[in-house]
Formats: C-alpha cells, structure tokens, sequence
C-alpha cells in the first residue's frame, strides 16, 4: 500500500512539473502582430525590435513616432494603425528593397533585417529620413 501511495504522489508531482513546464513554453512563444503585411506574420518580437530600432530607426534616424501614430487616448503608440502614411511607404520602401536585392543582386531569400541583403534601408537613407537632402 505504501508503495502505491508513494508511486501515486511522484505521478502527481511528475504530472505538476511537467504542466509548468507546458505554461512556460506557452509564455516563450512569438507575440502575435495584428497587423504585418510585409514581415512574417510569426515574427519573434526580438526579430521585429531589431528590424524596427536597427534597420529603420537609425537608417532613417527618426523615431518611432515617425511611422507609428499615437494612441486615441495620447499616451504612447498604435503600432498596429497605418494612420501615419510614412508606415505605407515605408512598407512600399520594404517591398522595393527585397525586389532589389532579388532581381537586381541575385540574393536568394531576401528578408528585411537580414545581414545577407546587400542593399538595405541604410544604403540609401544614411540615417536621413529624406535621402535627396529635399523636404
Ligand atoms: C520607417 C518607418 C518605421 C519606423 C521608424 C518604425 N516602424 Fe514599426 N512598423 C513599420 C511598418 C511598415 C510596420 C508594418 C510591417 C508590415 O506590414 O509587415 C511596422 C510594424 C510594427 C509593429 C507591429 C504592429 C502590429 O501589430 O502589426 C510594432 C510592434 C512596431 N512596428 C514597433 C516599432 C517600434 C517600437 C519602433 C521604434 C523603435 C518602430 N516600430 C519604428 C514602420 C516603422
Ligand atoms: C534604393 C534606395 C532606397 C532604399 C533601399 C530605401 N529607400 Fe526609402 N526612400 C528613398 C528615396 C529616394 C526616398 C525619397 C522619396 C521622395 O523624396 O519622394 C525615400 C523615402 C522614404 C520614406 C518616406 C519619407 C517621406 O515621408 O517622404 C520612408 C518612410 C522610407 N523611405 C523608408 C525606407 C525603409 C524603411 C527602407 C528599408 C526597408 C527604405 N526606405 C529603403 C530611397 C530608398
């Protein structure tokens, strides 16, 4: 009967751990974007950060307001609006810079944000948002 008991409690105990093992996987997985048309709908939010501060932040040398508009309320941004018609162009500016890299530069998988790209939103903007120089 002990036996039975004791193998009983490690089931459960087994049965717990292996739950929260299951909870914190759910925790680690991707945020879901509402609103990508461009990027991989199951971006890493790591990767979409990087994209957003490294490729068009400092390229751009703007700030994420440049692009994104502010919430309704007027406290920090609606990342998922497309008010600010800067995000269109810049999505239009995404699509260009693969079709670049592909037809032009024969990269094979172009992807925003990778280091394979041999034209990227630096290349051109040089950390102004206008790279003519003109408003
Ligand atoms: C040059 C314009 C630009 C700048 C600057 C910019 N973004 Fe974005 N952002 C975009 C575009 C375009 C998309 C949508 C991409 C797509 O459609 O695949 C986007 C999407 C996002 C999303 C996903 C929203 C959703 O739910 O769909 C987040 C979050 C985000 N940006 C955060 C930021 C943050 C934080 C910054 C500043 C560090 C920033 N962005 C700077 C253009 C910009
Ligand atoms: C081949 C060069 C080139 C590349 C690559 C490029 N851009 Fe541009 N971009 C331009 C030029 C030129 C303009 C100015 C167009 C104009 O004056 O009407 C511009 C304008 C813009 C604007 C609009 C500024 C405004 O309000 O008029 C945004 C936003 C932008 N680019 C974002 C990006 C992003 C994000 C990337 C990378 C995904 C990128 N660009 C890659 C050349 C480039």
């Amino acid at each position: 009967m002990r036996i039975n008991r004791t193998a009983a409690i490690i089931t459960s105990l087994a049965i717990a751990v292996s739950l929260m093992a299951a909870s914190a996987f759910k925790a680690a997985e991707p945020v879901r974007y509402t609103n990508l048309k461009v990027l991989p709908k199951n971006i890493s939010a790591k990767e979409l950060q990087g994209i957003m501060v490294d490729d068009f932040q400092d390229a751009l040398g703007v700030n994420c307001s440049f692009c994104h508009a502010g919430n309704k309320n007027g406290r920090g941004l609606d990342f998922a609006s497309d008010a600010r018609p800067e995000k269109e162009i810049a999505r239009q500016m995404m699509r260009m810079t693969i079709g670049i890299n592909k037809k032009y530069l024969k990269v094979k998988h172009p992807k925003i944000g990778s280091d394979a790209l041999v034209v990227s939103c630096n290349t051109c903007h040089k950390g102004q948002p206008f790279p003519d120089g003109v408003e």
